[in-house]
């Protein structure tokens, strides 16, 4: 995906950018084009934007930025996310305010059709209505329009006719929650938490599971379903209601795609640099206070299942993990300090579905990008060894340093590798 609204060289300060990118001369007539309450505005609701996350689903590889044509499978055939730029003819210049709060919250297009829930109205429809105003007042005035054509979706004719998701809403979403404002300062930061975490950030788009008509199971805390965990085009959400990170590690993640010991690969790295690295400080607080709200005892002893294979000797994996893996990840799996993760007590290593930990070393991963930090990069080793000695160095890390996870067999390889997300 194009992720052009993401800051530019990762190590050149403002001054530098403005410098290079001569700003002096720019600066009077920016001026000129925004008017300073116009720039006001739209901040607001570009911030909304990001933490509601529009453009990774708006936006195509290669394609105009909010001008759609990104394809999403469903059970019933693919379809594609639409333009969302302000022009008039392919885009959404024509919708009025009321237009946009009903498909944002409510999934009804501007003229009548349902939406389908891969736009996750489910979660927006939490949104205030203030947020709402703004991200309006952004689309109209801080986008740039795009006369990208819409693309038709693949849904076989005899499914496409949309009147079942009115159906669909009417069993599977909720009415927007009440906001209550509690005295105790902790209490409103949770509920700050919850709000972004339930709402804008449609966390639960992917850590929340589906049931049979591929809706999300819960879209509240109070359920305990909600944010336990999810397989999401191949890779697995992890629970996030049994976090072993501490609040600053979890804070560092979401910030920078990397802390002391933890990093993240997959459709996450995605969410961090297109969404989650922008919350404010204050923001980024308040969801890991609501996340962490959520542990359940859970994470502080048995989440993993004990097994005696585990723990039998595996002497083809432990030579492998000596010759690939432990220069980076170091002989106790404890990593190099904000560079390379620790592989203890790692959430990819110890999810019961092992999906992450062999796409991983299959394919080799890189931090996520994010403003003022270089990603790291992990090398791909598919090719290099053969699926029985992936296996062997996969059993090895779930068995090593305390970790101690069911083995997987040769066959699981090659079913998670058969998946080409
Ligand atoms: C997880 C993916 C995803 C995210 C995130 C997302 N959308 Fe969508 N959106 C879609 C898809 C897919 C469609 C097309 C659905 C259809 O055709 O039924 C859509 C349709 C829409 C439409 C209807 C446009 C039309 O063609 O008339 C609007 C408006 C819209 N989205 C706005 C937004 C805004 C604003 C945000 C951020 C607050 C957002 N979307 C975030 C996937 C997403
Ligand atoms: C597009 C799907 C998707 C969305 C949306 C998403 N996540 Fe994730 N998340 C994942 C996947 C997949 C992983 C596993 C990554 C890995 O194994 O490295 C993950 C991992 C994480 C982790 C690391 C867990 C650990 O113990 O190491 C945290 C924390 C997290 N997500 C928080 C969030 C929050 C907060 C949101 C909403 C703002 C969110 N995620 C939205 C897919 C998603
Ligand atoms: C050149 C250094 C290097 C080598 C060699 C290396 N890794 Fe990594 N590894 C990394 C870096 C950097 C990351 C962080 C990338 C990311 O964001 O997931 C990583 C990530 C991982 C993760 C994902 C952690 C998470 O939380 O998502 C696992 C699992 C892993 N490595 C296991 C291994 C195994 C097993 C081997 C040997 C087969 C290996 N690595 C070899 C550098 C390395």
């Amino acid at each position: 995906m194009r992720q052009s609204i993401r800051p530019g060289a990762p190590l050149m300060n403002s001054r530098q950018w403005a410098e290079e990118n001569n700003m002096s001369k720019l600066i009077p007539i920016l001026a000129v084009m925004f008017s300073a309450s116009a720039f006001a505005n739209t901040a607001e609701g570009e911030y909304i934007a990001r933490i509601a996350d529009c453009v990774a689903c708006h936006t195509q590889k290669n394609g105009d930025e909010m001008a759609g044509g990104k394809r999403f499978q469903t059970p019933l055939g693919d379809i594609f996310s639409t333009n969302i730029t302000p022009d008039r003819q392919q885009g959404i210049g024509a919708y009025s305010y009321e237009e946009f709060d009903r498909a944002v919250r409510q999934g009804i297009a501007r003229d009548g059709h349902y939406l389908y829930p891969a736009m996750p109205y489910p979660s927006y429809e939490k949104m205030k209505e203030e947020d709402i105003r703004s991200l309006y007042d952004y689309f109209m005035h801080g986008v740039k329009p795009s006369a990208q054509k819409n693309q038709a979706s693949e849904i076989p004719w005899y499914f496409s006719p949309r009147w079942p998701l009115r159906i669909w809403n009417g069993l599977f979403t909720e009415t927007a929650a009440g906001t209550a404002v509690a005295q105790d300062p902790q209490q409103n930061r949770i509920m700050r938490g919850k709000y972004i975490v339930e709402g804008p950030g449609h966390c639960g788009a992917c850590h929340t599971p589906r049931g049979i008509a591929q809706q999300e199971k819960a879209y509240d805390s109070a359920d305990p379903v909600y944010l336990s965990g999810a397989m999401i085009d191949g890779w697995f959400a992890p629970s996030l209601r049994d976090l072993t990170l501490a609040d600053d590690e979890l804070q560092a993640l979401l910030h920078r795609g990397r802390s002391r010991h933890s990093a993240v690969a997959g459709p996450m790295s995605e969410v961090i640099t297109q969404s989650t690295q922008y919350l404010t400080e204050a923001d980024r607080r308040s969801v890991s206070a609501y996340l962490l709200s959520l542990n359940s005892d859970k994470a502080h002893g048995d989440r993993v299942v004990s097994s005696e294979r585990a723990k039998t000797k595996n002497a083809s994996g432990n030579a492998l993990y000596f010759r690939y893996c432990s220069t980076c990840h170091a002989i106790d799996g404890k990593g190099t300090d904000y560079n390379v993760p620790s592989l203890v007590n790692n959430a990819a290593v110890n999810a019961e579905d092992p999906a992450n930990l062999i796409k991983v070393i299959a394919w080799g991963a890189e931090t996520p990008v994010t403003k003022g930090n270089i990603p790291y990069k992990m090398p791909a080793y598919q090719g290099e060894i053969s699926d029985e000695q992936l296996r062997d160095v996969v059993n090895y890390v779930r068995g090593a340093w305390g970790n101690h996870v069911e083995p997987i067999s040769e066959q699981k390889i090659k079913d998670v590798l058969e998946n080409k997300h």
